[in-house]
């Protein structure tokens, strides 16, 4: 087929009907629905206004936000839509209510739900988190916060180029879907904001996240129940708490966790690496079919941990054990310097013990020394260069 986008291009160029050529489709820009790009004026109805058009229309279309500063209360873009090829190309900075009261008990910011075929593109998008943080911290009654962006019950959808920043809560969150796509992300909060996971994926499958850079004070990914084929490549975590599977098996019946890959991610001084955590409490769930493959860690406190008894202040964990069964995952080329002395622990449950844990030429060091390694009911085998040398 000839090349239908360039032929476009250079008639656009000449015709100066740049718009709804360089999109290939039809075009709905925020502007021409009343948005106003001051960073004032709240452009919340002109954002839906847009979408209700690209989402009503029958064939492929692009909602637009041209440079500029939006400011925004809670958008819900809900579907089903009349196609599955709508783009919202998002040149400018969004922006949350500075004031967290306004949104921080909604569940999010700004949602998709219900839709088929939706690319994300660019955009800045300010959570303007640090006052809900400030209020948590200071122990008093807060809200619990909003999610900046939460994709819901939707499917082949595309999150590319976009920049979170201080989200209340979680940054992104994916829950319900099947084939997305996450790439060129960049998400940023502070070191120590409460809860500030970078990219939550709970109940999806198909899930990839790829060549992103990830800085904010809780997991820069975390990995919830239900979560099937996901793929996690080239991502740089820090500072953080490590790309986590779980929490984990906080109830009795859960869906589990199978084949997932994460590979080629740099951990730079966060809490922990590769980790899978699961509350010390009877479940049904499990974690199966794990790799991790090539990790580089720079001062990382738990670059290796498996840890089975998470109990936030020892209440409602009856015995402590967990009822998560942990299977077939596998380290492969983990190397890097660990903060503390235990560098790899795998402190499983006594009541399901891991097994099929499979370690290939791991090294990690603490001070310029082999550092540690800790198991309890862990059970796989060790090959290759093992240092810390292997306690499975
Ligand atoms: C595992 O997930 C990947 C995508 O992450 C997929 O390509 C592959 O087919 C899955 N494997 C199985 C056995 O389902």
């Amino acid at each position: 087929m000839a090349n239908a986008r360039s032929t476009c291009f250079l008639l656009a160029s000449l015709v100066i009907v740049f718009t709804p050529c360089l999109a290939g489709a039809a075009q709905y820009n925020v502007l021409n629905y009343g948005a106003k790009p001051d960073g004032r004026t709240d452009s919340t109805k002109a954002f839906l206004a847009a979408w209700t058009q690209a989402c009503g229309s029958s064939s492929r279309s692009t909602l637009y936000v041209p440079p500029g500063r939006y400011f925004l209360l809670n958008v819900q873009f809900n579907g089903p839509c009349k196609n599955n090829a709508i783009v919202v190309r998002i040149d400018g900075s969004l922006l949350a209510p500075t004031d967290y009261r306004v949104i921080g008990n909604a569940a999010s910011w700004i949602s998709f739900k219900n839709v088929d075929g939706v690319t994300v593109s660019g955009g800045i998008l300010d959570g303007h988190g640090s006052g809900l943080w400030d209020c948590k911290q200071s122990g008093n009654n807060c809200p619990s916060g909003a999610t900046t962006l939460s994709v819901s019950n939707s499917q082949n959808i595309v999150i590319s180029g976009l920049h979170s920043l201080n989200s209340q809560m979680f940054h992104i969150v994916v829950n319900g879907c099947h084939n997305v796509r996450i790439q060129g992300v960049k998400i940023t909060a502070s070191g120590n904001s409460p809860n500030t996971d970078g990219i939550h994926v709970q109940l999806s499958s198909g899930v990839t996240i790829l060549n992103s850079k990830i800085g904010t004070g809780d997991d820069c990914v975390s990995v919830g129940a239900g979560t099937t084929n996901l793929w996690i490549e080239n991502v740089v975590c820090g500072p953080g708490h490590g790309i986590s599977i779980g929490s984990l098996g906080k109830d009795l019946v859960e869906p589990g966790v199978q084949n997932v890959t994460v590979k080629t991610v740099t951990f730079i001084g966060t809490q922990n690496g590769l980790r899978i955590k699961t509350w010390g409490r009877p479940s049904n769930g499990f974690v199966r079919n794990v790799l991790f493959q090539h990790a580089v860690m720079t001062n990382v406190q738990n670059p290796i941990v498996i840890d089975q008894n998470y109990c936030p202040d020892n209440k409602n964990c009856p015995g402590q054990s967990s009822g998560v069964k942990i299977s077939g995952v596998t380290y492969q080329d983990i190397h890097g310097t660990s903060a503390t002395q235990v560098a790899v622990e795998f402190d499983c449950s006594k009541r399901s013990p891991c097994t099929g844990i499979k370690m290939e030429n791991v090294r990690l060091t603490y001070m310029n020394q082999p550092a540690g390694a800790s198991c309890n009911n862990a059970d796989g085998t060790a090959s290759g260069f093992i240092q810390p040398s292997s306690c499975l």
